[in-house]
């Protein structure tokens, strides 16, 4: 991949965020989008397992829910969207539109996706529809910050209408709001948040759409959201996390953690 010119590295360091166009072609998009498909087709998914894919962390109150969550690190696992399933956890809608996110280890163990993504340093790839407003180091939580970089693909357009991003430019600058850290073993609930999520003020948020192919780089601590696909378009992307490794100490408390069967990967050894 080309170097970034020095004009996008500063659009990315006064935004903390760049679109780069044309990163995949249309072809490679296809290609993940027809992988993807397969899978759906073959999903497996306990009746227990049935939870959608929030941000907060209501779903992970439930202790089986809990464990199908954080044993997903090194596994493919599949999470919906709210409003597909009825009271008995039967589907109200196709499976195949029912999904907002697999992971977190499509780079892992599908050919597909690894041939894209190599050997990213921390992968929580996901198809996703809506997510709520958030810095993804609530989440993935790195001392000392700034370490953190997320990679979205677009492998469809991602518009208005079908849940692009959205930004609030230059907000990667105020450190981190909220952290969400892992409870002891055993404990209920399995989450808490240091901190709180702000009121943000949505006329801040500037929407970022993309044409398919498009690579969006997230600064780690930048606010940013999806809403609602309400259209009758997919909108499937790709999304993973890199970081700086040297001289950075991954939070112990981060709900997702390497393991002995799969560590973080390192891009340059
Ligand atoms: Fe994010």
């Amino acid at each position: 991949m080309a170097c970034l010119s020095s004009s996008q590295l500063q659009k990315f360091q006064e935004d903390g965020f760049l679109v780069l166009d044309e990163f995949l072609s249309a072809d490679e998009c296809v290609a993940m989008q027809q992988r993807i498909g397969e899978l759906v087709a073959n999903m497996d998914v306990p009746l227990h397992c049935r939870t959608i894919f929030s941000t907060q962390d209501e779903q992970l109150k439930v202790l089986d829910n809990r464990d199908y969550f954080w044993n997903s690190g090194d596994k493919i696992r599949f999470f919906f969207e709210k409003g597909v399933f009825d009271e008995k956890g039967d589907f109200l809608v196709p499976p195949e539109k029912s999904v907002n996110k697999i992971g977190h280890a499509l780079h892992a163990h599908d050919p597909v996706f690894r041939s894209v993504t190599h050997s990213p340093k921390v992968q929580q790839p996901h198809f996703g529809g809506e997510v709520t407003p958030h810095q993804d180091a609530t989440f993935l939580y790195t001392e000392p910050l700034g370490r953190l970089l997320g990679i979205w693909i677009a492998l469809e357009d991602a518009t208005l209408e079908n849940g692009c991003l959205w930004f609030i430019p230059g907000s990667h600058t105020s450190g981190v709001s909220r952290r969400l850290i892992r409870a002891p073993a055993g404990s209920i609930p399995v989450t808490s948040f240091l901190g709180s999520e702000p009121a943000r003020d949505n006329s801040l948020f500037v929407p970022t759409p993309v044409r398919r192919g498009a690579l969006i780089l997230i600064h780690g601590e930048v606010v940013h959201k999806s809403e609602q696909n309400l259209s009758d378009r997919s909108r499937h992307a790709y999304t993973f996390h890199l970081m700086e490794a040297l001289g950075t100490v991954w939070s112990p408390e981060n709900w997702l953690q390497p393991t002995a069967e799969l560590p973080f990967p390192p891009l340059y050894t």
